[in-house]
């Protein structure tokens, strides 16, 4: 058992480091809190304009979410989804910012990049098409986390299938205002061009 609060505690910490904040300050474009839909995330981050720093967030969300996994299933698959688990939590809830964190996409993918790298694989396809066909970020990480259960339930075990599940349902709960702007319109679109709606 300690052994599982330890690797819930030290995934919670990786996940905790939001990478697009420090980034951004560290590039000088102030807080990222302040700009589009004042998430730490790299969609946001893109909003800056530095395509470079938003790469570099995705990435660093990502990453902290694979290492937790890696480093922990030294000590068995239970300890490395734990810790999958509280990276994703940590970006979700990060102490640091008053636990008002980001919405957890890059995380998530980091996450399952660790525990079955292939479903990984499928969730950036996924994203990839989905945002090339909608031009929206959000849209297309929702609609890649509403498919990874099945996937994993077809291609993996069952255990993590229902992890994923669980997952995706705080993602789309921590998605809720971009749902919102998605069914009235409003949400933007990578690449800045608001929908010419008249
Ligand atoms: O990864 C977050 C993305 O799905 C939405 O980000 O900044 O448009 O709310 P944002």
């Amino acid at each position: 058992l300690p052994y599982f609060f330890a690797a819930l505690a030290f995934g919670y910490l990786l996940g905790s480091t939001p990478f697009g904040l420090i980034l951004t300050k560290l590039g000088g474009l102030g807080d990222v809190r302040s700009i589009g839909s004042g998430n730490i995330g790299a969609t946001n981050v893109l909003r800056t304009g530095n395509k470079k720093l938003a790469a570099l967030t995705l990435l660093g969300d990502m990453l902290k979410g694979t290492f937790a996994v890696l480093i922990a299933a030294e000590w068995g698959n239970e300890t490395a989804n734990l810790a999958g688990v509280g990276a994703f939590l940590g970006h979700l809830f990060p102490f640091w910012l008053k636990f008002k964190g980001g919405k957890g996409v890059a995380t998530y993918i980091g996450v399952l990049a660790g525990l079955f790298w292939p479903a990984a694989l499928l969730f950036g396809f996924i994203w990839l098409a989905a945002a090339y066909i909608t031009r929206y970020s959000s849209l297309s990480a929702l609609i890649a986390s509403a498919l990874m259960p099945f996937a994993l339930f077809g291609f993996s075990e069952w255990q993590l299938a229902e992890l994923f599940a669980v997952l995706s349902a705080i993602l789309w709960v921590k998605h809720r205002a971009n749902i919102n702007r998605l069914l009235n319109g409003t949400e933007s679109r990578i690449g800045g061009n608001k929908k010419t709606s008249e």
